[in-house]
């Protein structure tokens, strides 16, 4: 099934040209960019909808609602720099959101949204975050799977 759906990542690359490949040094997996997303699992495993809401509120996590309204009511300061992510799973595709939390600047390379998985490119990093992503291969599916529970229903 997996590897099914590799071929077919790397066929659309090599037919369309339309897709980048981002391999890194060290111990970034790689992934593929096809039009606006990324259609693989990051950690080749879907992620966990709790665990994805935890990373989304943690401050040295995700730290979204930083920036963002979300159907969390429990906590108390929401930011209002991005859109509300109420109903954001009806809106976007589940590789669209992926795309998003991995480096929103491929779809948007003016946005102030931080990538959360990639290294390069990240200005005054503290020492002890040098080289490392905010985010696991795991705790972006986990993301990813909580935002898709963000439906108009819910
Ligand atoms: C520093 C502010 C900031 C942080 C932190 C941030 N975002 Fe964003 N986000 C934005 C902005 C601004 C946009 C608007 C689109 C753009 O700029 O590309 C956005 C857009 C989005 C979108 C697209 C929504 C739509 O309706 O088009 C999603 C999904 C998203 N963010 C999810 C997240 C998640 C999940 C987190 C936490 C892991 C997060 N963001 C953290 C600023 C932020």
């Amino acid at each position: 099934m997996r590897s099914k759906a590799i071929t077919c990542a790397l066929v659309v690359l090599g037919l369309a040209g339309a897709a980048a490949s981002d391999a890194r040094a060290g111990d970034l997996v790689e992934f593929f960019v096809v039009g606006n997303g990324i259609p693989e699992y990051l950690s080749g495993q879907p992620g966990d909808p709790e665990r994805g809401r935890a990373v989304a509120i943690q401050r040295k996590k995700g730290n979204c609602l930083a920036c963002h309204k979300m159907p969390i009511p429990d906590q108390q300061y929401h930011g209002e720099v991005g859109p509300d992510l109420a109903g954001v799973g009806s809106r976007m595709p589940e590789s669209e959101l992926r795309l998003r939390i991995v480096n929103p600047k491929i779809a948007n390379p003016a946005t102030m949204m931080p990538a959360f998985y990639r290294v390069d490119g990240l200005h005054r990093v503290g020492k002890a975050f040098q080289g490392k992503t905010i985010l696991t291969p795991q705790e972006v599916e986990d993301v990813v799977a909580y935002l898709k529970t963000l439906t108009d229903d819910t």
